[in-house]
């Protein structure tokens, strides 16, 4: 398996669908331009960086002052939290939300499929995340873009063992004033409040911003919108496989902390992941697999 630019285009580009190319950081690019709309993966942590479908304004968010590394978290797309969400249960020492956003991934296949572009991706392990995580498993990652940007993430116990593990697709999403969104689908959840002790809530109405917000919701299978106002559209994500719903935003202080989201980036984005989380982990009994599986769709 090679992952240079030279051999990965010669065997993934398809003319009119994917250019494989190099980006910040020597990091390795699949640019997907299709008719129906286009987006950038990096092959770090299988990593979506952009997606628009095609005539619209930016779906997912991307800071502009992102810090490109090898082995460094993109800051904004689609981060893949793999296999755990969060710190570690019990080494604080691992990486929060698991590695497999900072590993690579090589490519599987790359196809049209009618005027979409579909990419599959697996998860390479070395000696490194089998010192994370030394369990046998598999992990995939489906990406169809188009009108739509459809996501699977499937991992398949492949031990003698069951193995529990969390994930979440982290997506960043682009919005005009995030002081001015709402986002329906979780009224009546219980909550997880991680910027109140890890306080038990239950959510009255929509989830409005008005301040940091860090928080798992349990119990929620249901599709979710962004209704932004200030965008003039609704996202919509619908899921299937994800139980838990997390959403974030660093509001001034953290953002500010952070670094990476320059000086008013935190009002332009919101944080809606579909996830497997705190009470919803997953149990995996040997040779079982499990989807999480996501679609965006932009709504007048
Ligand atoms: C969210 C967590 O999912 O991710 C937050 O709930 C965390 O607690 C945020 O701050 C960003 O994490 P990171 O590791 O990408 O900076």
């Amino acid at each position: 398996m090679s992952l240079d630019v030279n051999t990965l285009s010669e065997r993934f580009e398809i003319p009119g669908h994917v250019v494989v190319k190099e980006g910040p950081a020597g990091l390795v690019l699949l640019d997907v331009t299709n008719t129906l709309g286009s987006s950038t993966i990096a092959l770090q942590g299988a990593h979506i960086m952009t997606w628009a479908p095609r005539g619209e304004a930016p779906v997912i968010w991307l800071s502009p002052f992102g810090k490109f590394a090898t082995g460094k978290s993109i800051r904004g797309g689609v981060p893949i939290c793999w296999p755990w969400f969060g710190p570690h249960e019990s080494d604080a020492k691992l990486p929060g939300h698991g590695y497999a956003r900072t590993t690579m991934w090589e490519v599987v296949r790359t196809e049209a499929v009618g005027d979409s572009t579909r990419l599959v991706f697996r998860l390479i392990e070395n000696s490194v995340t089998k010192a994370q995580w030394p369990h046998d498993t598999e992990v995939t990652l489906t990406v169809t873009v188009g009108q739509t940007l459809s996501i699977q993430l499937t991992t398949t116990n492949r031990s003698a063992q069951a193995v529990t593990l969390g994930d979440a697709l982290h997506t960043y999403f682009e919005v005009k004033d995030v002081r001015d969104i709402k986002i329906l689908g979780l009224e009546n959840c219980p909550y997880i409040d991680k910027v109140d002790g890890q306080k038990r809530k239950q959510q009255q109405g929509p989830v409005t911003i008005d301040q940091e917000v860090d928080r798992i919701y349990l119990e929620s299978t249901q599709d979710c919108i962004l209704d932004d106002p200030g965008l003039q559209r609704k996202i919509r994500i619908a899921k299937r496989g994800s139980r838990s719903t997390v959403v974030w935003n660093p509001w001034i202080e953290k953002a500010a902390k952070m670094g990476d989201f320059g000086e008013n980036g935190y009002l332009g984005m919101v944080c809606i992941e579909s996830a497997n989380a705190a009470d919803d982990v997953i149990s995996l009994a040997p040779g079982a697999s499990h989807t999480l599986d996501v679609t965006y769709s932009v709504e007048r």
